[in-house]
């Protein structure tokens, strides 16, 4: 008797499990077919030739970054149906060299919980991901946080762990707690996630793991005593060059002077880390990592001895004016990561380099000279520091005006989008080139050997103009870039 009670729970358990997952793959499909269908309204006009974006509606931080069976995978915050935030899927990309990238279905769909932001790791031959699954609620504060898994044995396919959440609270309880970033250490598998204290202040968990499933709260790793905002999201932590890096977004810094001018910031403060002790000894203090205008929600991994990063090109509360054209939203180039002194150095991957199709310029650019693009091309400028530098890039049917100066008096450069300033000193480490990269809608400026990196969107009508306004003449190389992401 109680055999066959057991027998048949046992069964309608088996069945409810089978009915779910047949419920998620129609509902896959079903948007698969959605994307499909939508993408032919998308208006070319600002589509990005070599940055991943969203196929239809929209994207914001990266997820999932990794390397699985030969090939980099990368997934991100999705809404399919508009193109502004709503309930959160994971998009996914994938890659051989962090430069050519095809899409695959999307790898995780909503159900009671929004899929929001997290990593991924490979676990025996399982690629894991762990997310944070944000719940309405019908008390205060009305929402919910827990961490959950999904897993893959094919790096396309993801079933959702049936004994989610794998993590259901912060240790104080607070339901910001989100962002969970995965990695291996030893015979440990620890995970950093965001949150923060009774009193608003950020602040950056740390739990550790033999399983991905059972978790143990180890310490704070990191927390803000007021003036570094009242949440810490999307934390990454991880060694370069011997020391270790809290890298993060903190929401609700005050600007200061040329510092900390966008909605929320992404940066990250150096210091030595304890295995032991699970203590992180902060040495040296929170700097930006990018000084543009949209850049936010770094993610990083680890390949080859290399660390790649990886950010939402965009940030919250700010117009994107693709939004009218079917989609919003892109991510950076990928670039990697350095550090020496005080300061990461960031640099585009070798790979950008097969990107460049044409010379369109090589050689001295004098004063009132004009580069004529199309929609891409990559610079190299040198000019002499001891005198002011001024580039003017602009639509070549107007729009999209920017401009980069060096000042040799305060020794800072500028990145003027449209009287929107964006500056800070330049130390060069031993090269003095600007190497500049144009997208149909995006201009990512790298000084030297990476010291300063300046991220904006700009949206030029037809292609691009550079001109140089500068009192003396530069020398520079001009490339044609070639398209690395599918045409919409
Ligand atoms: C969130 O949900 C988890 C799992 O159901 C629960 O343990 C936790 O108490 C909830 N937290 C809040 C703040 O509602």
């Amino acid at each position: 008797m109680a055999f066959t009670k057991l027998f048949v729970v046992f069964l309608s358990l088996v069945a409810t499990v089978h009915l779910k997952t047949v419920k998620q793959s129609d509902a896959k499909a079903e948007l698969e077919a959605y994307i499909e269908e939508k993408k032919s309204e998308i208006n070319p006009r600002y589509r990005l030739h070599y940055h991943v974006a969203p196929p239809v509606g929209w994207m914001n931080d990266p997820n999932g970054f990794s390397y699985y069976k030969g090939e980099y995978h990368l997934f991100y915050q999705f809404y399919p149906y508009e193109s502004k935030w709503g309930p959160m899927h994971w998009g996914h990309v994938v890659s051989p060299n962090l430069v050519d990238w095809r899409p695959l279905p999307t790898a995780l769909l909503p159900e009671e919980e929004m899929c929001f932001s997290g990593s991924a790791v490979v676990k025996d031959d399982t690629l894991v991901l762990m997310y944070t699954a944000h719940e309405i609620t019908d008390v205060e504060p009305f929402f919910n946080e827990t961490q959950y898994l999904a897993f893959s044995d094919d790096g396309v396919v993801f079933e959702k762990y049936e004994g989610n959440p794998v993590l259901p609270s912060a240790p104080n309880g607070n339901p910001d707690f989100r962002d969970p970033k995965v990695w291996k250490h030893g015979d440990h598998w620890y995970v950093v996630l965001g949150s923060k204290t009774d009193d608003e202040r950020g602040r950056v968990l740390l739990y550790r793991s033999l399983d991905l499933i059972s978790w143990e709260f180890l310490s704070v790793i990191g927390e803000s005593t007021g003036e570094m905002g009242y949440m810490w999201e999307c934390p990454d932590f991880f060694k370069l060059k011997g020391k270790h890096i809290l890298l993060m977004s903190p929401q609700g810094m005050t600007p200061q002077g040329d510092r900390y001018k966008n909605t929320h910031q992404t940066g990250y403060i150096i210091g030595s880390f304890n295995y032991e002790t699970f203590e992180f000894v902060p040495e040296v203090s929170f700097q930006e990592i990018d000084f543009g205008h949209d850049f936010y929600a770094t993610q990083t991994t680890e390949e080859d001895g290399n660390r790649y990063l990886i950010a939402w090109f965009g940030m919250w509360d700010v117009p994107y004016p693709e939004d009218v054209d079917g989609w919003a939203g892109a991510m950076t180039i990928f670039r990697e990561l350095d550090l020496v002194g005080n300061r990461i150095l960031m640099k585009p991957v070798e790979a950008m380099t097969s990107l460049r199709e044409e010379t369109v310029w090589d050689g001295k650019l004098a004063e009132n000279d004009v580069i004529q693009l199309d929609k891409t091309g990559e610079l190299l400028v040198t000019g002499d520091l001891s005198q002011n530098i001024e580039l003017e890039i602009k639509g070549s049917n107007g729009g999209g005006q920017v401009s980069l100066r060096w000042d040799p008096q305060v020794r800072k450069v500028v990145v003027d989008r449209e009287g929107d300033v964006r500056q800070v000193e330049w130390l060069p480490l031993g090269s003095e080139v600007w190497r500049i990269f144009l997208d149909a809608s995006s201009l990512e400026l790298f000084c030297g050997e990476g010291e300063v990196v300046f991220s904006s969107r700009v949206y030029p009508d037809g292609g691009w103009q550079v001109v140089n306004l500068s009192p003396q003449a530069l020398d520079v190389v001009a490339y044609k870039l070639r398209r690395s992401v599918p045409e919409p």
